[in-house]
């Protein structure tokens, strides 16, 4: 039921206010001395992930009050909303429908009249026709040699989620392909990229939604420079160079045949596409029937959030964790630390879907919002960090609520690794929530002076997910997870968690000081004084 108060005139929200100042001091020492059952309680499990959540600065009234905001927010609603295809991305008047894109074939989702369910499969089915020719070496450059490297040209969402699932997918991917990406507008990137490559072995994925991106349009025409400086003949684009746009026409222009493209609409949102046509390259190295299983991972997922009561509902009880801590304790930040090597790009995959979705400073409505919106997330794996900036996470002067993902089993078990590994999440979450007194300290010997030091306050909370070992069903399930945490989030705090205006400017300035660059002579400058002096001193020095 939802309330029409401001945000923080809601009674759930006042009610929070107070409950806060009532438990801020409680320390989670205390809170499992009182309740040592809450470490068995405050779990959670949906499709094979496990929540462990009981480490964090809660009791159950305020588990209660969270629930209730959520209420009062009107998640429910929320959340049929956005499965029904209803336009909630107000300011681009469009459905927000990636949960469409693991909807099993069969179902049904209009859009405007029009089955988008359908139209997935369909793109679904053409992406597994090409990547089993790729894969199989039925698809060959334009001298007739087999395909040995396929690089994913994109950015942002075009290219965060390929990357990040390439590496989660290591074990599953047919490794006599390579992949790599490109995406930064830096010639480095393309360079390094193709360098060591011959031009009839390799085939470019162009991957845009808009297809007028900037960075990814100038790599493309790189790539193709480089690609017909060796294979000397303009049909060989064909044959090397495939598109994943939703714009068929700037396709064409390109010179790409649209019998090549791949597509996908404008109901799915850059950060929301890895499991669209933008996975091209992940169902290439896994194959069509692993990313078939990643899809139903994400869509058992997806099932769990619409259907299961808040209360044991993941993603719900993740996104209001992230509240409670943003706008009740201040956090400014999550760190989100997997400890399996595959996952080392999950970290930056969730910065864009994070803070590029509640990276928001007005309410649906437009109105200034007087509270806090998306922290910033951050991340490395484990056990990497903790040689790092774990420091500052154990006895900094800032909470930093983490969210630890672990497997029980490996993918590659080797002697005690695994062991030595996963010893080192228990260890650690335990060692922020519990910390080590003063007098404990003191009676390991240690001189007074020293004490301080090597005091560990502890009461720093966490959450532990753990799953049976990395599967692509495990991915899309944990991707989803947070995908809904986010959507939670955004719900509460009233934003619009689909648009993305805060990239334009910058877009448009650099438009405009691309010919001031180039030009020769002295050409006019009408910024500020210090960008007109950089633009002057970056003549200069160019030469
Ligand atoms: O600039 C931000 C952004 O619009 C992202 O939201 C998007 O994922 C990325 O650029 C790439 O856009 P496109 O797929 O259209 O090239």
């Amino acid at each position: 039921m939802s309330s029409h108060h401001p945000l923080t005139q809601r009674p759930a929200w006042l009610a929070l206010r107070d409950h806060h100042a009532a438990i801020r001091d409680l320390h989670l020492r205390d809170l499992f001395k009182t309740d040592p059952a809450r470490g068995e309680r405050m779990t959670a499990t949906a499709v094979g992930v496990f929540l462990d959540y009981s480490k964090n600065r809660v009791t159950d009234e305020t588990l209660k009050l969270l629930l209730g905001l959520a209420d009062e927010c009107g998640l429910r609603d929320r959340i049929d909303a956005m499965f029904r295809g209803d336009k909630i991305n107000v300011t681009e008047k469009r459905a927000v429908l990636h949960t469409a894109l693991r909807a099993p074939r069969g179902t049904k989702i209009l859009v405007d009249g029009q089955d988008v369910v359908s139209d997935v499969h369909g793109v679904l089915d053409k992406m597994a026709a090409f990547a089993d020719r790729v894969r199989s070496g039925e698809w060959t450059g334009h001298t007739g040699k087999r395909i040995r490297t396929v690089i994913n040209i994109g950015i942002g969402g075009s290219d965060l989620g390929p990357v990040m699932a390439y590496e989660a997918l290591k074990h599953y991917s047919d490794r006599g392909l390579t992949l790599r990406f490109v995406s930064n507008v830096d010639g480095t990137d393309i360079t390094e990229a193709t360098r060591d490559l011959d031009p009839a072995e390799t085939l470019f994925i162009i991957s845009s939604k808009t297809f007028t991106t900037l960075e990814t349009m100038t790599n493309a025409r790189t790539a193709r420079d480089w690609s017909l400086a060796g294979l000397k003949d303009e049909k060989a684009v064909a044959k090397h160079f495939v598109a994943v746009s939703t714009n068929a026409e700037e396709v064409k222009k390109f010179g790409i045949d649209t019998a090549n493209m791949f597509g996908f609409w404008d109901w799915v949102g850059g950060r929301y596409s890895m499991d669209s046509a933008i996975g091209l390259s992940t169902m290439i190295a896994v194959g069509p029937a692993g990313f078939r299983d990643m899809l139903a991972g994400f869509h058992a997922m997806d099932e769990h959030f619409k259907t299961a009561p808040f209360a044991q509902n993941l993603p719900v009880l993740l996104g209001l964790l992230t509240v409670w801590y943003t706008n009740f304790f201040g956090s400014e930040t999550v760190a989100v630390l997997p400890y399996d090597q595959y996952l080392k790009r999950f970290p930056a995959y969730l910065q864009q879907l994070t803070m590029e979705s509640n990276g928001k400073r007005v309410t649906l409505d437009g109105t200034e919002v007087d509270y806090q919106t998306s922290p910033i997330y951050w991340g490395e794996p484990g056990t990497n960090g903790q040689h790092s900036f774990y420091q500052l996470i154990h006895q900094g002067t800032k909470l930093i609520p983490c969210d630890f993902i672990a497997f029980a089993k490996s993918l590659n078990p080797s002697g005690r690794h695994h062991d030595l590994l996963m010893a080192n999440v228990f260890a650690q979450a335990e060692a922020l929530a519990f910390g080590k007194t003063a007098a404990e300290v003191k009676a390991d010997g240690n001189p007074d002076w020293l004490v301080p030091h090597r005091t560990f306050p502890g009461n720093r909370p966490s959450n532990t997910l753990l799953l049976d070992h990395l599967t692509p069903a495990a991915l899309g399930s944990l991707i989803a997870l947070y995908e809904h945490s986010v959507f939670t989030q955004g719900t509460i705090w009233g934003v619009n968690s689909f648009d993305q205006w805060g990239v334009e400017l910058g877009k448009v300035l650099a438009q405009r000081i691309v010919p001031e660059l180039e030009a020769a002579g002295d050409p006019p400058l009408a910024h500020d004084a210090s960008t007109n002096a950089l633009i002057r001193r970056y003549r200069k020095m160019k030469g």
